[in-house]
């Protein structure tokens, strides 16, 4: 499943984040590739150890626990701290996939990727190229979203960065290890719970089929979730 999760950041939440990362270092992108992605991989992105980059990642962090879309979506058991990386004069990320496993250089933090995501933090109009392709069942999907938005995908897809031919596009990436590791569950809890707060819109919290319903989608996520 992939979902778009809007104003995950606002706008002078993004202007902010972007005066703290612009006016750090950036080194060569490739310091956290795998072998097998390296050679499709040109682009910068803000060294993990980084104050810029710890304080960054900190703020995005917050952003995603307080979004109650992401968190329905991708039921988060563990994000990997918050990277950011940037594009410019035709770099590009070829097609890959993402590694299975995702460790820190210490070693402190591991994580199984089961999802992945991009927030954007670049306004569409201030580069060319740039879109997120993201293939899977249905076809390539291309993503290219408002600065403070986010795009949910299976770390499972293969996809790639367009070459950005004008201007700079900067974002945040992370990796998810959700609650729930099976896809499909996840995506069918999802759309459960987008009907419960529906139907308690409609109906009231207190009503009896939603706190029936609530209940259900509670035992299927005691059923599923590892925690
Ligand atoms: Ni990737």
């Amino acid at each position: 499943m992939m979902l778009h999760v809007p104003e995950v950041l606002t706008k002078a939440q993004v202007s902010e984040l972007r005066a703290l990362i612009d006016a750090a270092p950036w080194v060569d992108g490739n310091v956290t590739s795998g072998a097998q992605s390296a050679l499709a991989k040109r682009n910068e992105q803000l060294p993990e150890d980084g104050e810029a980059a710890r304080r960054g990642a900190e703020a995005v962090q917050d952003a995603l626990a307080r979004s109650r879309l992401f968190v329905s979506a991708a039921l988060p058991q563990k994000v990997y701290p918050p990277l950011f990386n940037r594009y410019a004069g035709g770099q590009t990320f070829g097609l890959h996939v993402d590694n299975a496993i995702r460790q820190s250089r210490h070693g402190d933090i591991r994580i199984r990727t089961d999802l992945s995501a991009t927030l954007f933090l670049s306004e569409p109009d201030d580069y060319d190229g740039g879109e997120l392709t993201v293939e899977d069942t249905y076809g390539a999907h291309q993503v290219k979203l408002p600065a403070g938005d986010l795009i949910l995908y299976p770390s499972t897809s293969l996809h790639s960065v367009e070459p950005v031919t004008r201007g700079t596009r900067v974002a945040s990436f992370m990796w998810i290890q959700s609650m729930v590791r099976d896809d499909a569950r996840r995506a069918l809890l999802f759309d459960m719970d987008v009907s419960i707060q529906r139907l308690a819109m409609q109906l009231g919290q207190g009503e009896a089929s939603v706190v029936a319903l609530t209940g259900t989608y509670h035992n299927l996520l005691r059923m599923w979730a590892e925690v």
